[in-house]
């Protein structure tokens, strides 16, 4: 089993390494396993999943691959047969990679797919947090949004992805130990947008 998580960590990290937008890079990838590994010490589920479905959660996201919704799971399905993985795994990996997003907003009890509960946990804290601050504006930046709205720009800002989403995700979240892992990166978030938009209303 070690070989296999070895062999699925240097697949995963040679397809992402080279990945579009730093916030959806092998870096995320990497933090999203540690924390869901971490997540698994004091939560119930399969650990080999929880490994494999951190690795291959961002394999392509749709976002950098034209919308196409079944790259992802696609690519970690041809991977897992090419290397013997048993199918019950490799049907659990492939709800998880299809289900994990946000927008899907797909509905389960953790204790239905503990696996999935850990690792959309462990998503969900790389969103919040000083980390997720950074990865909010790198994507902003990537998409070109200014990073705050005024009354000549009026589309889509960074700052109003904070307020639709990030300030939702501590209350989102599926097992105990996620939410108390939350609850200190929500309180940094929330300190930050008070601070940006104190500074912003000066200028
Ligand atoms: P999920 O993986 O749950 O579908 P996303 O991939 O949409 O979530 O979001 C992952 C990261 O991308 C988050 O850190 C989030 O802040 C950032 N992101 C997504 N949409 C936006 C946006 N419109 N503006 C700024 N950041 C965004
Ligand atoms: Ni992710």
């Amino acid at each position: 089993m070690h070989d296999l998580f070895n062999k699925a960590f240097d697949f995963c990290k040679s397809v992402l390494t080279n990945a579009p937008e730093a916030g959806h890079d092998w870096q995320h990838t990497l933090r999203v396993l540690h924390l869901s590994e971490t997540i698994a010490l004091s939560e119930p589920g399969n650990k080999t999943t929880i490994q494999l479905g951190a690795l291959f959660h961002d394999i392509a996201d749709s976002k950098f691959n034209d919308g196409n919704d079944d790259k992802g799971w696609q690519t970690a399905q041809t991977w897992m047969n090419q290397n013997d993985i048993e199918e019950i795994t490799i049907e659990k990996i492939t709800h998880l990679i299809k289900n994990i997003s946000w927008h899907k907003k797909y509905q389960y009890s953790p204790a239905e797919f503990p696996e999935l509960a850990v690792v959309q946990d462990a998503d969900r804290l790389d969103a919040i947090g000083a980390i997720g601050i950074a990865r909010a504006f790198s994507f902003g930046g990537y998409k070109k949004r200014p990073l705050y709205s005024t009354s000549e720009n009026e589309t889509d800002s960074t700052l109003s992805h904070f307020h639709e989403k990030l300030i939702h995700i501590k209350d989102s979240m599926n097992t105990p130990t996620g939410k108390k892992l939350a609850e200190e990166r929500h309180q940094f978030m929330m300190q930050f947008i008070q601070k940006f938009e104190q500074e912003i209303k000066i200028n």
